[in-house]
This record gives structure tokens, sequence and C-alpha cells, in this order.
């Protein structure tokens, strides 16, 4: 959070900002900070082994240090979509992000192989991409086979008006490289950061990436995680959108400038690590992105249930008494949270005696884990000085904490002096998986949150206890300000290095109320280059301790994220604002972190920071009912916010996680999805819709899966959204005799009454439903309803969609027989016949759990009579327990339900009574009849 600073780091921050606007922003991208290398030789190893080359600097420049004068290039086609281009020193080893945290391909050291002079390099007959380059100055392209399209140019480049961008630098604290791209680009990602004009990235916004505890509010600024990984969305010639990926695995701080025709990336260390994905959809970018970064971690089923939290619940009997006011209200609650105010003293692992007495916070958890809902607590690495603190005495003893000159590196958090342990010491992975299981044992809670991992410090600099008063300053009303005696580092090129990237988006020391870049971890590792994996490091080590805990799935929330955090947790978008614009960022961020291999996301509902308005908490809840990851978050100043407090929101907050609870066996497949593919959960248009390029930029409404459009109020007093839909039938969620069929790519004024939010099925679609519930757990056990869209009156259409179902917690989410099963749904209509039957993988799973279908709905038919002579197989046999079943079909009155243009009757017909097993393959056909 960006809380207000103490004077002496206000003067640092003026001072480094003031250095930044001399030294650095008038030396954008044209002034010459190096002159490019040349190639000097280039193998092609054997066996597929790749390229490996050699580079030497052409005229070695001082501007940020000198040149590291020879490279060595490495280049491999590792998949058929993904290809790799490594450079580094070739004469020292250089940082890298550590290969045990994120696995990947090594780099050789060496080789032998034939000479290679092709000018490009295509890996042979199974690859997707072309690596092409120049010899001097050295530059490199990448091409994708089939359509000649040229992803990236690093070769310098000019236009009429100068040169675009000057060759690649490579410097010991400074490397600079650029690609030109084409103006009709759309890119996205490079976070974690609030966008304020939308999911595309806008020409000349900034981009630092360095992970920083700045609110959410602070716009275009380096916020808690680092995601150096873009997709680019290009409509090639007249043919359809491609897309591709492309990741910088870097570590180190950087500064990257988009100019609408190059992007340009200026990195204070480390090495050029590219991997380029092939594409060509969204969603085979993001499978070929998390193959190599690691897939999505699976989710329990209970996670995707709503969650209540709020910094200020000051004691068991506030905590039982909301989710009392949640029973009350009928309103849907499945996780129970608790900030630090269950700590002493805001001390990890400990539990206040008083405030939080144990007997009778057992006596609670055992109340709702009876019920099937879940406790959750904060946790922050910094952990308290103080040798009667035992966590810190067994720390201590295990030497883990992170070091600056010999000593642990003494910073401020909530609990006042921390040190903070250094989880890339394999000694740390078992001191923290020991507190994890003692406190564990304490308070048998069923997930963490791992907060202030950027990692948040309140001081900054070279810091001591203080000698004139006590630090935490007694009931200090600001305990967010230093109370160390700190003074500030500048004597070392880490704390001050040559190129500053523009820190905290205020151009700040890279140390700023952090933790010193001078400072080191296990083996000598510069904090300095390990700087924004600590999250990453410490969401490993934690998934790893709440999985060896009950032998369940963990769920893990972590605030700082690096590229892989996803395989280990969730994310929420951290400190936000109750105010009607950061509702609208809310999509942007969500958006970026299902691209950035991190699917189960949100931001704190209703807003974080003081105070929503009522009106805004009702709309917040209706937006958020939809998030994959669903929490009610406030600070501890704001008003009570629980959905139960305005009869509003209560109402919103009914309709719309009642719409969620019914969902969840659809979003639980998507978890599914997300796991084995990295599909994201909540997904920009585009990613169904790569060809309706006027949904590029939208960010005022999302999909949630293949085809479920959420389109959320986002404006004050307004009871109505302009949505803009690709072309196709779209079926109210709500009311499914409501369809809207846009004619053109207009957007369309729909009704958004206060309590109702506009969520549609996408034509051709098969989704799962339950009947929902108050918890997960209920819901899961009720019969399903299988919602079949057609096209509006299509003479023939197609639908298909899916279920899997497994037995929500355990650790490992794949199909497997007994464990779990996969339905997939298949329907046809041709003139008036519909059949609908499902292919079931794995199917013993769901019979032993005796989930039935009851109903299957289908939309979209054009008449609304029926033949009565259904035939119902269930596994090749015709079904004779067919008494019960009827059709029932709605919306035939002549008052029309349609929300779009046109002018049309819909009929919903539903199947009910039936009782098919889900894990039997069935079928079902009927011939509707003329009206
Ligand atoms: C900062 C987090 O972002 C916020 O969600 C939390 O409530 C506070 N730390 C207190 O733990």
């Amino acid at each position: 959070m960006l809380l207000p600073t103490s004077s002496s780091t206000a003067v640092v921050v003026v001072f480094w900002f003031a250095s930044v606007l001399i030294c650095c922003f008038p030396r954008v991208l044209h002034a010459r900070v190096g002159y490019g290398y040349s190639l000097s030789s280039l193998k092609e190893l054997p066996d597929g082994g790749g390229l490996l080359g050699y580079l030497q600097i052409k005229t070695s420049t001082t501007t940020y240090g000198s040149d590291v004068p020879n490279l060595k290039l490495f280049v491999k086609h590792e998949s058929g979509d993904r290809l790799r281009i490594h450079i580094t020193d070739a004469d020292k080893e250089r940082w890298e992000v550590p290969y045990d945290l994120l696995p990947r391909e090594k780099v050789p050291g060496a080789g032998t192989g034939r000479e290679q002079n092709h000018h490009e390099y295509t890996g042979g007959s199974g690859t997707r991409l072309v690596f092409g380059y120049t010899n001097d100055p050295f530059g490199f392209s990448v091409r994708r086979k089939s359509d000649g399209e040229v992803l990236f140019n690093s070769s310098s480049s000019s236009s009429s008006s100068g040169d675009l961008f000057g060759p690649m630098v490579f410097k010991d604290q400074y490397l600079e490289i650029s690609t030109t791209l084409p103006a009709s680009a759309a890119l996205y990602g490079l976070g974690e950061n609030t966008q304020p004009g939308g999911i595309r990235i806008r020409p000349n916004d900034p981009y630092t990436l360095y992970t920083n505890d700045v609110s959410a509010i602070k716009l275009n600024t380096d916020l808690y995680g680092s995601h150096p990984f873009y997709m680019d969305v290009r409509k090639i010639g007249g043919e359809g959108a491609s897309a591709h990926g492309v990741l910088l695995l870097n570590s180190n701080g950087m500064d990257v400038f988009y100019r609408g025709d190059s992007l340009t990336y200026k990195i204070i260390g480390g090495v050029f690590d590219f991997y380029f994905f092939a594409g060509t959809t969204p969603l085979e970018v993001v499978d070929q992105y998390t193959t190599l970064i690691g897939r999505p971690a699976a989710m329990p089923y209970w996670a995707f249930g709503f969650h209540q939290c709020r910094w200020g619940y000051k004691n068991l009997s506030v905590v039982e008494a909301v989710v009392e006011g949640y029973r009350q209200a009928k309103i849907p609650l499945d996780v129970i949270w608790n900030d630090d105010d269950h700590m002493i003293a805001h001390r990890d692992f400990t539990l206040n005696p008083v405030n939080y007495p144990r007997p009778k916070l057992l006596e609670f958890l055992t109340k709702i884990h009876a019920l099937g809902m879940k406790y959750i607590v904060i946790n922050d690495p910094g952990i308290a000085v103080d040798p009667n603190y035992d966590v810190y005495r067994r720390a201590m003893e295990q030497d883990i904490f992170i070091k600056h000159d010999g000593k642990p590196y003494l910073a401020q958090v909530w609990p006042g002096p921390v040190y903070f342990p250094d989880f890339l010491n394999p000694r740390s992975a078992s001191w923290w998986i020991d507190e994890i299981e003692r406190f564990h044992r304490l308070v048998p809670i069923d997930g963490l949150w791992i907060d202030m991992n950027e990692a948040s410090n309140f001081c900054t600099g070279d810091c001591k206890l203080p000698t004139t008063h006590s630090c935490p300053i007694p009931g200090n009303e600001k305990p967010w300000i230093c109370c160390l005696d700190c003074k500030n580092i500048t004597n070392t090129r880490w704390d001050d290095p040559p190129y500053k990237i523009n820190v905290s988006g205020i151009g700040a020391p890279l140390g700023y109320k952090t933790i010193a870049t001078s400072a080191e971890h296990y083996n000598g590792i510069l904090e300095y280059n390990a700087h924004s994996i600590y999250g990453l490091s410490e969401a490993v080590v934690t998934h790893r301790a709440l999985q060896g805990l009950k032998g369940k799935r963990p769920f893990v929330l972590t605030r700082s994220t690096f590229v892989g955090s996803g395989k280990y947790a969730a994310h929420w978008t951290g400190d936000n604002q109750g105010d009607w614009k950061n509702l609208r960022y809310s999509i942007s961020t969500m958006l970026n972190y299902g691209m950035f291999g991190m699917p189960m996301v949100g931001s704190d509902i209703c807003g974080f920071y003081p105070q929503p308005t009522e009106e805004l908490c009702n709309r917040w809840i209706q937006l958020g009912a939809f998030y994959p990851f669903s929490r009610d978050h406030a600070n501890f100043h704001s008003p009570r916010q629980e959905l139960y407090v305005w009869n509003t929101v209560a109402e919103s907050a009914r309709n719309a996680l009642g719409l969620r609870y019914k969902l969840l066996p659809y979003l639980y497949t998507l978890n599914y999805d997300a796991h084995v593919s990295g599909a994201p959960l909540a997904r920009p248009v585009f990613f169904s819709f790569p060809n309706f390029t006027k949904g590029y930029e939208l960010t005022t409404q999302f999909l949630l899966g293949e085809s479920i459009m959420v389109s959320p109020v986002l404006k004050k007093q307004s009871t109505v959204v302009k949505v803009l839909f690709p072309p196709g039938s779209w079926y109210n969620m709500f009311d499914m005799t409501k369809v809207v069929l846009p004619k053109d790519d207009r957007y369309i004024t729909l009704d958004a009454p206060w309590n109702e939010i506009n969520v549609h099925l996408y034509q051709n679609t098969i989704i799962p439903m339950q009947e929902g519930g108050l918890r997960s757990k209920d819901a899961r056990k009720t019969p399903f309803t299988i919602v079949v869209a057609f096209p509006l009156k299509a003479e023939t259409a197609e639908a298909v969609g899916k279920v899997f179902v497994d037995d929500d917690e355990s650790t490992e989410m794949e199909l497997a027989d007994g464990k779990s099963t996969l339905v997939v749904f298949r329907a046809s209509l041709d003139g008036g016949k519909v059949r609908v039957w499902s292919d079931v993988k794995m199917g013993a799973f769901a019979r032993e759990k005796g989930f039935i279908i009851g109903t299957v709905r289908v939309l979209g038919l054009e008449s609304t009579g029926i033949s009565n002579a259904v035939e119902i197989k269930i596994d090749g046999e015709v079904s004779k327990d067919i008494e019960n079943v009827r059709f029932v079909s709605s919306g035939l009155a002549e008052t029309t339900k349609l929300e779009g243009d046109t002018k049309k009757r819909v009929t919903v017909v539903d199947v009910t009574g039936l009782g098919l097993p889900l894990g039997k393959k069935f079928s079902m056909t009927w011939q509707m009849g003329v009206q």
C-alpha cells in the first residue's frame, strides 16, 4: 500500500525524482547508449540442439557502465510452438531466474557443430517459427512459418522521423533491446499495472516491472507483480487474426516502452532470455506459455464459493456475527477470513488468547467446517525481531534471514522491527513448512493468504533499532510510518545503479520501502537480482507446506507475483479504492492475470479503502460475483461493507451469487481447463472472437470461459448498460426467454435495473448448471441442468460443452479412473429434430457419487409444439424409466422478450424429471412439432 512517507523518505523521493528527470527521461530511445554487436561465429549443434553463437562488441560506450565485450547467443526450438533466444555474457556467468524456481531447459555451456550462415534457422519441419539474423550489427527476427509474419525484429530500424531505436546494448547493469511492430498489432500484458485505458496496451503509457507495495489505485505504475510477458494479436492481410506471445524471462527491474510501432526493453541486469510462442489463437498462446511456466494451480471446489474478509474483525464474536449475518440474509458464503486481527501484536503464527480464545475458535471452526465452510488467515513474511518469540528464535537458529553487511536485514512492517526469511535458502523451506504445521495444529486453517511479499517495508535503507523511542510506537495511529533509525544507502552500484527504472511511478530508489538491493540472499544472491521473485519463492514453499498438511489441494492467495506464480497461488489485485473508477480497473487487471497464467484472480469487492456507497457496492457485487476469485475485503477505516449491510446489495448478492452458485460446475470445469491447458477463466472478448476487432479494446465486459459474457454496470446512477456483442444469439442467463441478436457491431443498450447484471450465454454452447445453494458443498449435491444454446431459430445447428467432476480437493486434478469424470455434451438440430447426447470419459467416479442430470434445457428452437415421442437411451439401451419426463416450454407469450434489434419470439424447452446418471452415456431425441 502506498502510505504517507516519513520526512526522510520524502526527501529521498524528491531527490530521486529530480535525478530521474535530469538523467533518464530525456535519454529516451534516440540516445546512443551503444553501437551494437557483430556476430563472430554461429554453429548448429547436432541433434536439434539449437544454435550457439558468439557476438563481439563493435564500439564501447560508457553510458550506464561499460559494455560486456563478448556475448554468447543460444537459439533453440524447444518445441514446435516455442522458440527460445538466450543471450548472455560469454565470459562470465550472470544472474538468471533460478532454474529450480522456474524449471526449464538449461542453456549449453559450449558445443561443437556445423557452421551456420544461412541467416535463417527453421529448426526442422515440425517447428512453426523461424529465427533470422543479421551479422553486423547483430539483430534477430522471429517469423511465423505459416503466414510469413515477422513477430519480432530487433535490427535497429529507422523511419523518416529518425531512428526508431538503436542496436542491442548489453552492459552489466543495463540491457536494451527493441523490436519493430506493425501499428495494427494489439498488445496485452506487461504487468502488474492498473491500466486506466483498459486491457490493450497504449502507446507511450509507462510500463515499469518491479514488484512494489504500491496501491492498485496508482495508475500505470509498477505494482505488486512482475510479468514481462505480452500477447500480440494481429489481423494479417485479409486473413483472420493471429496471436502470439513473447516472454522476456528476466527478474531484474525494467522499463518497457511501447511506441505504437516499436517496443523497447531497458533492463538493469540479468540476461536476455526470450521465449516466443507461435499461437495462433489467444488460447493457444496461453497454452504454450503455461506449458513453459507451469500450469495454473488447481483450486479446490470451495474456492469458487464466495469469500468474506475484513481487516478489523477485532474478535471472534464479530467473525461469528458475520457468518450469521450471511446466513440470515440468505447470501451464499463459503469462506470466512481473518486479516491480522487474530494475531498477537501482528506476529505470524500466533493466536490472540483474549480476542480469539482458542477453545472458542476451535468450536467455531468445527461448526463451520461441518457446514462445508472454510477458514483462511493472513501471513506476512516479516518476522518480528524478538528473542522471546519462538518463530523468530527458530528462524535465527536456522540462519535463514536475508542479510546486509553480514547481519539480518532490519526492516519494519506491522509488528514493528522484522527480518525477512530468504525463501531461496533451502533451510527456509523446512523452517517455514514446520511453522505452518505448528500453526495448523493450533488453528486448523484451510488456506493461507501471503501478503506484503514484494517485500513491503515501511522503512528504506540501512536501519537500526532506535535508541530514543520504542518501535513500534505504542498506540501509534499510523503504524506504517517508519520508526527505525535509517540512512539511505547510495554507495553501492546495486542501491544506486547507473540506469534508474521508474520505481513506484516516482523514480524512487530501487530499495524504496523494500529490502535494500545490496542485501544478500542464500549463496550471495543479490536482492538487486532476486527482488521480484520474493513473492514467487514464498508461494512455492507455502503451497508445499499446505499440500503436506492434509494431502489436500492447497489454497494460497498471494499479493506479489512473478512469472510462474499461477502454479502455486491465486491473486487478488491489492489495495483498491471504493470508487467507480476502481470498479472498472478491476476488469483489466483480472484479464491480464488470466494471460499471465494466474487465472484465479479478483479484486477486493466494494473496494479496500474507504468508502463505497451503497450503489457502488451494489454494482460491485454484481461484477464481483463473476470474478474467478470472489471476495469482499476492506480496510478497518472503511465502514462495514459485508453484503448484508444494505438491502439493495443483499438483493443483488442473492441474484448474482445465486447465479454463480448455479454455475459452479461450469466454473470448476474451467478450473480444470486452466489446470490442463492454461485457459483463463475470465477472458477478454477477443479470446473467443479474435476477428471481431471492435472487441480488441473491450474492457467493460468480459467472458467467463468461451461463451458466457458478463456486462456489468460501471457507471453511477445508471440503469442501462451498453454492450458490444459479437454476431450470434446471446441468451440472458437470468431469464433465458430473453435473447440478444446483434444486427451489426454497434453497442446495444440493455436494461440493467438496480439489482440485475447482464450475463449472456452464446449460441452453439452447452453448459452444466446445478441448482445453487448457500454453500458450494450443498450446491454440489443438487441435480444438474444441461443448458443447450442453439442459434435462435436455426434450421440446423450444433452445440457442445462439457463438465469435469472430481472429489473437489485431492492434490492432483486429473482425469483418472475412479477419481474423476469428464463428460462432453453434444447437441444437434436438424429440421426440427433435436438430439442431445453425451460422451463419458472415466464415468465410474460420477456414477459412484450419484451425480444426476435432472433437466435438459434447450434454447433457440423455432417451434413451440413438441411431439412427446422422446426417446432416451442410457448406455445405448432405451430407457424405460421415462414416466416422469415432462416437456415444459416457456416464452410462448406474445410479449416478446427480445433484447436486441430484431423482434422474434423465444422458446425455452425444458425436458425435466430426468434421472440420467452423469457418469453414463445418454442420448435423447425428439421432434419439434408444427406450431
Ligand atoms: C495489505 C493488504 O493489501 C491488505 O489487503 C491487508 O488488509 C493489509 N495489508 C493488512 O494485512
